[in-house]
């Protein structure tokens, strides 16, 4: 059964659908859905969850990305803008937590966390949020450009 979720996002920030009360008044939302992809498959995830913003190639440019007011950020350079050095514990807690920084305004860059633990609900199912940003992050490192 492929669960839906969907990601609105709205002139400065995202609202997530599904579980989530849509708050939005916005005139102009964007409604991303999200197929559930298989937690062992990074890639999957990616394409299903990311892309849509940071494109298939991870530079920035999917086809959501104009519609948002803050530029994806490029995730094939976060080596390159890191000092070399792949900033894993990062990129975790911005998928736990969001990119959300004070000093920069409201990051339009969804928070996965919860919607990441929302896909495994099924009676039997085990809680995979923390396999499933592990292997995105992993999926993200695999990424880096030299
Ligand atoms: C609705 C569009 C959207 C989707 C979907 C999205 N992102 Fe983003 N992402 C953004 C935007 C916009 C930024 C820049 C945010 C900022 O700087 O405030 C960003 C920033 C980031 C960053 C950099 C944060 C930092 O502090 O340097 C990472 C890493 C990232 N996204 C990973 C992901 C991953 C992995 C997924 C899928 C699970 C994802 N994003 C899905 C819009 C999106």
């Amino acid at each position: 059964m492929a669960r839906i979720l969907f990601l609105a996002t709205l002139a400065a920030a995202v609202v997530v659908g599904v579980g989530y009360a849509n708050q939005s008044t916005a005139k102009k939302t964007v409604v991303i859905p999200v197929t559930k992809a298989p937690a062992n498959n990074g890639k999957q995830m990616y394409v299903n969850y990311c892309a849509p913003c940071h494109g298939v190639d991870g530079k920035g440019n999917g086809p959501v990305a104009s519609a948002l007011k803050k530029q994806p950020t490029n995730l094939v350079a976060l080596s390159r803008n890191h000092g070399g050095k792949f900033p894993s514990k990062h990129i975790v807690s911005v998928l736990e937590f969001g990119a959300t920084n004070p000093s920069h305004g409201t990051a339009e860059m969804p928070v996965w966390g919860p919607m990441l633990e929302s896909m495994d609900t099924a009676a039997n199912e085990p809680n995979l949020r923390v396999l499933r940003i592990s292997n995105l992050n992993r999926y993200l490192q695999s990424l880096q450009e030299k």
